[in-house]
């Protein structure tokens, strides 16, 4: 018999609850930790965020072999694609992620229970799968991390071949002729990027008047031209009525419209919190009108010792998110400090070039009626982008005007998701725009457009 009785019993393996079942083990707990899944990682690993970064660097590739290594004076005979090879190597990442988790809950004693978690009044979870009787365990805590699945339109009825989701575009077996994506968020413009690099005529389909709702406008409209150049077709303001299965392919209606002929649909308008089927009731939990869990600031629910993280309760729905949130609230089962500091969450969005931010738009600052100062400074200008031939975008700050302290810094450029990482430390220790300004900066580097858009902040750009 595998012991029952916890510390703390995880429900859901996904970055939020893996991290918090390693950071509990770390901190003394005797955890455990339950997953649908045979992998442990969540979507994240298994279906979301990794396998598509696989995808996006693998297509990258091919797209400059064929058409990008002629001005690096490299000369290429004839390209062909072997997708069953770039699907094999965005598997094996995966395998290789989710398998070092199983290794690190090995390592942190973690037990593990594969099936489906379900709260059973206070301090009791059953975990039930095919064919086993439910057992039930017991802890002290139990923390809810059972993340987020893919929203659905009314009318468009997902096939899982033809009209899908992210988890079938990650895997189709060959590129679609035409690929229609259903929203312009960050699912739709990546997986779209990559089918399009492949070959695939991609036409994006979004309800709003732009792309990328919730970041900064001026680099969503500077984003949206660089894609449109790279191939990808854009109606904005076109609300979706439905989709449907005809013959091999798919016909999409969109309001006021004619109908779109296409071989693949990819449905990418947004998630909703894993909330259903957790037993909530059997303790009193109640989700609000879109599914989330309201939690205080230690991520404690309105019942004691239940707890929850990540895209379940309000907020960005964020792998990263949900991990900071995650060890926050085990830090503090542990009688230890854990904070999250909402205003420094960065979000990246991994087309070519990248799109980074964090903290205020410039949208929000004048809606909130906060004066500001910005700074700005295009890749364009600077000599390690230039070597990159990757010269599109720009670093923007956004800056208090009266402190100098920076309130948001939006990129668009090579390498952003890496480069905004300087943004994010510099906003926790509650940097001044001049602080970047004065901190060296190696040359020649991607990051000096850093120091030259905080210069800029001050109209003291050098390269401008
Ligand atoms: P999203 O919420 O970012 O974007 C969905 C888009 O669909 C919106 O622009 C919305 O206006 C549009 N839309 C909704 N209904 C529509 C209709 N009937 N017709 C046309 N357009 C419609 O959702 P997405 O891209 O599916 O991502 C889901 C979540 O996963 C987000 O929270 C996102 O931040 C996260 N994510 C993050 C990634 C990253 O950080 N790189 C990558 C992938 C996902």
């Amino acid at each position: 018999m595998s012991e029952t009785t916890f510390d703390l019993i995880v429900i859901g393996a996904g970055p939020g609850g893996y991290v918090a079942a390693i950071r509990a083990s770390q901190l003394g707990m005797k955890v455990a930790c339950v997953e649908k899944e045979d992998a442990l990682g969540g979507t994240c690993l298994r279906v979301g965020c990794i396998p598509s970064k696989a995808l996006l660097e693998a297509s990258e590739h091919f797209h400059m072999a064929k058409d990008g290594l002629g001005r690096f004076g490299v000369k290429v005979g004839s390209v062909e694609l072997d997708l069953p090879a770039m699907l094999a190597h965005k598997d094996n990442v995966v395998k290789a992620n989710t398998k070092g988790i199983d290794g690190l809950f090995k390592k942190g004693k973690i037990a593990r229970f594969l099936g489906h978690g379900r709260l059973a009044g206070n301090g009791k979870v059953t975990v039930e799968s095919a064919g086993k009787a439910a057992e039930t365990l017991t802890a002290k805590n139990i923390l809810i991390a059972t993340g987020s699945k893919v929203a659905m339109l009314p009318d468009v009825k997902p096939d899982g071949k033809v009209i899908g989701t992210s988890t079938e575009a990650i895997a189709y077996p060959e590129v679609p002729k035409h690929l229609v994506v259903i929203g312009a968020g960050a699912i739709g413009l990546e997986l779209g990027s990559v089918w399009s690099r492949l070959g695939a005529k991609v036409t994006v389909l979004e309800y709003l008047p732009r792309i990328l709702p919730g970041m900064d406008t001026e680099i969503a409209a500077e984003a949206q031209k660089i894609l449109a150049k790279q191939g990808l077709e854009f109606r904005l303001g076109t609300r979706v009525k439905s989709a449907k299965v005809v013959g091999d392919g798919a016909v999409v209606e969109c309001e006021g419209q004619e109908p779109i002929q296409c071989d693949r649909v990819l449905v990418s308008v947004g998630r909703v919190p894993n909330t259903e089927n957790l037993g909530l009731e059997s303790v009193g939990i109640k989700p609000d009108g879109r599914g989330r869990i309201s939690v205080d600031e230690k991520f404690a629910t309105s019942v004691p010792g239940i707890y929850a993280i990540g895209d379940v309760i309000p907020g960005v729905m964020l792998a990263h998110k949900a991990e900071e949130e995650g060890m926050a609230c085990v830090e503090g089962l542990a009688g230890k400090y854990g904070h999250v500091n909402y205003n420094a969450i960065p979000n990246v969005v991994y087309t070519h070039p990248e799109i980074a931010s964090v903290g205020r738009t410039e949208e929000e600052l004048k809606s909130d009626g906060i004066a500001y100062k910005k700074g700005s400074f295009p890749f364009m200008a600077n000599g390690r982008a230039r070597a990159l031939a990757q010269i599109d975008g720009r670093i923007k700050i956004l800056a208090d005007a009266k402190t100098d302290r920076i309130l948001g810094v939006h990129i668009l450029g090579p390498r952003a998701g890496d480069l905004i990482a300087e943004a994010v430390v510099a906003m926790e220790f509650g940097a001044s725009a001049e602080d970047i300004a004065r901190s060296s900066h190696a040359h020649p580097t991607l990051a000096e457009v850093m120091k030259e858009a905080a210069l800029n902040v001050d109209g003291r750009s050098i390269h401008i």
